[in-house]
């Protein structure tokens, strides 16, 4: 028995070396975490159960078969977090470069397919060269498997991706179609091909950094939703973006023990500038009205003009989406209109409510924005937004203007409560626009062409440029006082808790892609 107990704890040990020890120093000395170090981190202390330790590569190509590691290149199993069951695969950098094999891939596939019939979230740790290039299609193959299960998996649990190596070829298609991809900065990248192939075929001088690096992504592409500053910082985020969702699509996320108290925010009287042209920080407003510090931004340095990112309101976790007046006033252009119909979707997959919160002038007009498709895109929120079926709030700040107040969660594509402050102007453009096309007539006309603009404004913008026509409607619930709207909410959210709605029988619906 001893002599084979030795033989098990030797296999152990050998694995927990990875590549060797002089690889690991390298990983450290590159900044990185191993693959286990992340899993210690990332996973409540001693709940780390390991599957596939000992499974190795089949291929006798090229020599590698002299080149053999327990473990072939990835760590998977399950544990906790903060006390709920997680799926886990880390790449092992290690190990041929964390490149992933036929054998690497099953052990991924292994721990996915478990966490897909157990209904638990998938969290993978990326850190990888792509393709074993000694294993050719039988890695390709390896990667369709993978690809396949996050499609599968999509919507039914959520699927978390943190890139913190290299993520290159067709690897980076996997993050891409998980629920939220976390890059760490300086030591994480990922393309479809790398700098030198750029060059051959473009002719374009680029960095690594400069063409997939966390900066680049969480930008310009919008492919990354969060960046960390290193590993450690990478993997706090990814435990604090789980706490707000729940374990799958069958379950809702877990309401956080709340009492009412601070409900009155007097703060949020004074946020609104009293020039409505006058931009103010959105973000003011959403922190007076969540529970405190509680706001996980996602893409927040992508398409800033709007904001979205998760939050507890009365202790519920609740998706938020607002206009950002402080850039561009907040208008709906293509990357603001794709970044909140995905985050509208995700939300709506896995049962977390919503607030809209509104200040939108309307779509950006010009032919940037018509020739890359602002109506296919905005379209695309739209759709999300209409097909959304969980709770869903409004909040109306200041303006709702032209198509733009149909697409922001108004009551007539489904949204359950709607509240506007009595800042609110609802119409279909501004005032001076508008007075410029219906009194375009009587203003030329004018003795005084520039005053009978002036009054037309004021004639229009009395009429218009506030909640109550919206509210003689029913379009607008209710208009409230700023400093009441948590109150409102945390009733509003709590009132709808077990809202169910039942869309028309149909395989899938067609959203405009
Ligand atoms: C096998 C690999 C490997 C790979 C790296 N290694 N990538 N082994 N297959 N894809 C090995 C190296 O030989 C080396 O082994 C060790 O990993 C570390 O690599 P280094 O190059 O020393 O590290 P570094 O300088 O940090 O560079 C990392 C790297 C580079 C940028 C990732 O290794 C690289 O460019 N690798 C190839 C990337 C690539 O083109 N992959 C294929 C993409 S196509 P030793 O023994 O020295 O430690 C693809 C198709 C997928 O993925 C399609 C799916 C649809």
């Amino acid at each position: 028995m001893e002599s084979k107990i030795k033989i098990v704890q030797d296999k152990i040990a050998e694995a927990h070396l990875g590549g060797g020890k002089n690889r690991i120093a390298k990983q450290h000395s590159n900044k990185k975490l191993t693959a286990r170090e992340r899993i210690d981190y990332l996973l409540d202390e001693g709940t780390f159960e390991e599957i596939g330790m000992l499974v190795t590569h089949r291929t006798t190509d090229f020599g590698i078969e002299k080149e053999v590691y327990l473990g072939d290149g990835v760590v998977t199993g399950y544990g906790n977090i903060n006390g709920r069951l997680v799926y886990v695969f880390a790449q092992d950098f290690t190990v041929f470069g964390g490149s992933l094999s036929e054998t690497h891939a099953e052990k991924i596939c292994k721990v996915m397919d478990m966490a897909l019939k157990v209904g638990a979230p998938m969290i993978g740790l990326n850190d990888s060269g792509g393709a074993r290039i000694q294993e050719g299609v039988r890695s390709l193959g390896g990667y369709a498997d993978i690809f396949y299960r996050n499609v599968q998996s999509s919507g039914v649990i959520p699927q978390i991706s943190a890139i913190m190596g290299p993520c290159a070829g067709g690897a980076v298609y996997s993050p891409a179609m998980t629920d939220f991809t976390m890059m760490v900065e300086d030591t994480s990248y990922m393309f479809v091909t790398g700098p030198n192939v750029v060059k051959t075929v473009t002719n374009e001088t680029v960095t690594s950094e400069e063409l997939g690096g966390a900066s680049t992504h969480s930008t310009k592409s919008g492919v990354a939703h969060c960046t960390s500053a290193n590993d450690v910082e990478c993997l706090e985020d990814v435990k604090r973006l789980l706490s707000y969702l729940p374990q799958s699509n069958k379950e809702k996320p877990k309401n956080l023990a709340y009492e009412l108290n601070d409900e009155v925010r007097e703060k949020l009287l004074t946020i609104i500038p009293d020039n409505p042209n006058k931009p103010y920080d959105m973000h003011e407003v959403i922190s007076g009205i969540i529970d405190e510090d509680s706001f996980f931004e996602i893409h927040k340095n992508f398409a800033e003009n709007i904001i979205v990112g998760f939050s507890r309101i009365g202790g519920r976790s609740v998706g938020i989406i607002a206009n950002q007046p402080m850039i561009l006033a907040g208008v709906l252009d293509v990357n603001s209109s794709i970044k909140a119909a995905r985050f509208t979707r995700f939300c709506d997959c896995f049962n977390i409510p919503l607030l809209v919160l509104v200040d939108v002038p309307g779509f950006l007009p010009g032919t940037d924005q018509e020739w890359n498709g602002i109506i296919v895109h905005g379209a695309k929120l739209l759709y999300a937004l209409s097909e959304a079926t969980v709770p869903r709030v409004t909040v109306i700040t200041r303006k709702a203007y032209g198509g733009a107040y149909d697409v922001m969660n108004s009551k007539h594509i489904g949204a359950d409560m709607n509240f506007a402050w009595p800042t609110a102007e609802i119409a279909v453009m501004g005032a001076k626009g508008a007075s410029e096309i219906i009194f375009k007539k009587e203003i030329n006309e004018a003795n005084d062409p520039a005053a009978k603009l002036l009054e037309k404004e004021a004639e229009y913008a009395d009429l218009f440029a506030n909640p109550y026509t919206a509210a003689q409607r029913g379009f607008v619930d209710e208009v409230i006082l700023p400093q009441d709207t948590r109150k409102k909410l945390i009733k509003a959210f709590s009132m709808l808790e077990n809202k169910e709605s039942v869309l028309p029988k149909r395989k899938h619906g067609n959203i405009p892609l």
